[in-house]
């Protein structure tokens, strides 16, 4: 029979893989998972992995009835032993794009080589500016007019990797670090969907430690959206 559509059936292509590891809240998960859901990006949501048993993600991820493990890291005696049985959870799902979304573990060495090239973050500030911690109070301590958020490849040092994607927010008179929390995470739901939607359709890759975009080299900065 000469019949295309029976010789190549779309039923049996799989899509892109993606597993979401959480600790807290989990907007940023329900964005991207919502946008999975209703087809906008073009993959299916493996898995969530929280470590947290008492987070609010769980109960949200339960809720769109999506595959929820959780690993409490207190039941293990290091961060070594946690990440191999992190490992061994995340390849289950077979993943082929792992999204850190709020999962406030550092990560050893092996699960990032593992996964590089793979892996993508959120980082609540203007990377490289404010790596680590408590983002929204250095910002406002230093008396910054401009803050921000950064999508960006995990690789072993901590908030460091190639940026994909960044987005300015401006810090305003009378700001606390909660409004501006607010308002960072307001372009969070925007620009995480985005990275994670280029990156399932081949378009970003991370090439010698470069993010790239369509082949080419991205700026430092990712794509940057000024407000
Ligand atoms: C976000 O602010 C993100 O930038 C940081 O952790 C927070 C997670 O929030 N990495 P949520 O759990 O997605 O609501």
């Amino acid at each position: 029979m000469n019949d295309v559509t029976s010789r190549y059936p779309t039923e049996d292509v799989e899509k892109p893989r993606i597993v979401i590891l959480i600790s807290g809240s989990g907007s940023n998960m329900l964005t991207i998972a919502d946008q999975v859901l209703s087809g906008s990006i073009d993959a299916d949501i493996a898995g969530v992995v929280c470590n947290e048993p008492e987070a609010a993600g769980v109960q949200k991820a339960r809720d769109r009835d999506l595959d929820v493990s959780v690993i409490d890291h207190r039941g293990f005696t290091s961060r070594e032993e946690f990440d191999v049985a992190l490992m061994r959870t995340i390849d289950d799902y077979q993943p082929d794009l792992v999204v850190l979304a709020g999962f406030m573990r550092i990560l050893t060495p092996d699960l990032v080589r593992r996964y590089e090239g793979r892996m993508l973050n959120i980082h609540p500030s203007l990377l490289p500016k404010y790596q680590g911690l408590h983002t929204h109070r250095r910002a406002l301590e230093a008396g910054d007019d401009l803050h921000g958020v950064t999508v960006h490849f995990v690789t072993e040092v901590l908030d460091d990797g190639p940026n994909v994607i960044q987005a300015v927010v401006p810090v305003m008179d009378g700001d606390t670090e909660e409004t501006l929390r607010k308002r960072v995470q307001l372009q969070e739901h925007i620009i995480y969907p985005i990275a994670v939607k280029w990156f399932v359709e081949g378009r970003l890759e991370m090439v010698s430690g470069l993010a790239t975009f369509d082949g080419k080299p991205m700026p430092d900065t990712g794509v940057k959206l000024e407000g």
